[in-house]
């Protein structure tokens, strides 16, 4: 039997990509196609792909001419695939000429003639209206957002809002094409999407404002603390078709996704144990320490250390105690314990108590150890029994992070996802409940 192998991204799947897989189709007997992961493409720089892998492989699939697909992951990967599958030809598009001569040691190297007028970028630019965002709350976490968005196809930055509106004219100075807004309709006749960067407990209300308002909505972690209000939200969205994400960083990075991915097909075995661990030093005068702004450790920083423990295990556990040391009615440091049926999991979060910031996620076959800061993840191992089958991954974190939530966001208004496919409606929620037991001090012993 002879088999052929392709590679590609396969994007908004046109007749250029089925004129090329039939073509291929052609060369022999058993065709596989490899497609590239997400991960993968936002490492080789392309941020703008639309469908995402699942829905990418589902297009692929439909052609009805693939007899295996596959997912290419890193860099290298082609040479390892057409030995494991035993390939005969690999065979390509007319615009990769010369880039491939490489895997002629291994098998035959065909470039098939590319089907003119017509490619994934170009679909992509005949269908893309620009998102005009407005950002609330123009403080320090905000001032990333601007640099971060550039990166992004398809968003300009177009508005501000701040309560004090000193601060948002600043933010207007530093930021080119940025307008200051002193009043917020006239703010939300100006945009189609907000990004709010406000205190955590202004969060609800303005994410329902906006939401009213008719705006998609990214907002900043913990979106709100409190499980019926983060329900109400949600349901307000759906309702109006509009998208609401929680913008958590680490849960749209590359590196993080793919630890999620593997770990979920049974690379490390059964999940038994989640340890996770943040802490930040902070000057004790910041709004951070302040109790009737939600201050602490829990709030500032819980939803990160919760993210992988809720990925891996879900939202359906048995118990969570806290134990935390407080200072002026806000924790310095908790130690949270999460009992699930068959796992239990702990993390620490700290504001005036350093931690070791590693993850580490214990299985039946292995452990994945994840060195801190473990939350901007760009290199993680599987570590085994036998020391010889550590496996280690490197990833690229870019700049501050932020531009793979941009980029999840404006793939969801494009793609008419309710929400984030990297942090999901039920994940968010059961942040929320969490946050909630610790504001009402459920289970909760201070040390
Ligand atoms: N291809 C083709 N004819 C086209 C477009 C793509 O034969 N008009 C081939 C590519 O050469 C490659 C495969 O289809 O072998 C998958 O290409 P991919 O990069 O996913 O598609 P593009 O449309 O080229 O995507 P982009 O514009 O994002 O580069």
């Amino acid at each position: 039997m002879k088999k052929v192998i392709t590679y590609g991204t396969f994007d908004l799947l046109h007749q250029g990509h089925i004129n090329l897989l039939q073509k291929a189709k052609e060369l022999g007997d058993y065709l596989i196609v490899g497609v590239t992961n997400d991960s993968f493409d936002k490492d080789r720089g392309k941020l703008n792909v639309r469908n995402n892998v699942l829905e990418r492989v589902e297009a692929v699939k439909a052609t009805g001419l693939a007899d295996k697909i596959i997912i290419e992951d890193y860099v290298g990967q082609k040479i390892e695939d057409v030995l494991k599958y035993n390939v005969d030809i690999f065979a390509i598009g007319s615009d990769w000429e010369g880039q491939f001569d490489y895997l002629n040691e291994f098998c035959q190297v065909i470039y098939l003639p590319r089907t003119e007028g017509i490619s994934s970028t170009q679909l992509r630019a005949e269908t893309q209206y620009n998102v005009n965002i407005g950002i609330i709350g123009c403080g320090r976490v905000a001032s990333r957002f601007p640099f971060e968005a550039k990166v992004v196809s398809g968003i300009s930055i177009t508005a501000a809002y701040d309560q004090d509106y000193a601060v948002c004219c600043d933010f207007e100075k530093k930021n080119i094409g940025v307008k200051a807004y002193e009043n917020l309709n006239d703010f939300y006749s100006h945009v189609d999407a907000v990004y709010i960067a406000t205190p955590h407990l202004s969060h609800y209300d303005c994410i329902k404002k906006s939401l009213l308002a008719g705006k998609h909505v990214l907002c900043e972690t913990p979106m709100v603390l409190n499980e019926l209000q983060a329900n109400e939200l949600y349901n307000i969205a759906e309702e109006r078709n509009l998208v609401l994400v929680e913008a958590n960083k680490t849960a749209h990075c590359p590196a993080f996704n793919h630890l999620i991915v593997m770990i979920k097909s049974g690379l490390i075995g059964e999940v038994v144990d989640i340890e996770a661990s943040l802490s930040q030093l902070l000057d004790k005068s910041g709004r951070e320490f302040d109790v009737n702004q939600a201050g602490g450790a829990m709030f500032e920083q819980g939803s990160y250390p919760l993210l992988p423990i809720l990925k891996l295990l879900g939202p359906e556990f048995k118990s969570l105690n806290f134990y935390s040391k407080m200072e002026k009615n806000v924790d310095m440091h908790t130690k949270g314990v999460i009992l699930y049926p068959n796992a239990v999991c702990s993390f620490k979060v700290g504001l005036g108590v350093k931690t070791e910031g590693s993850l580490v996620i214990s299985g039946t076959k292995g452990y994945a150890y994840v060195p801190a800061p473990w939350w901007k993840t760009d290199y993680f191992e599987l570590r085994y029994e036998n020391q010889n089958d550590t496996k280690k991954f490197f990833y690229k974190w870019d700049g501050f992070g932020l531009r793979y939530e941009i980029q999840e966001f404006i793939g969801s208004i494009y793609n008419k996802r309710p929400t984030s496919t990297k942090l999901n409606r039920k994940e968010s929620i059961c942040m929320a409940r969490i946050m909630q037991a610790f504001y009402e001090k459920k289970n909760f012993i201070e040390i």
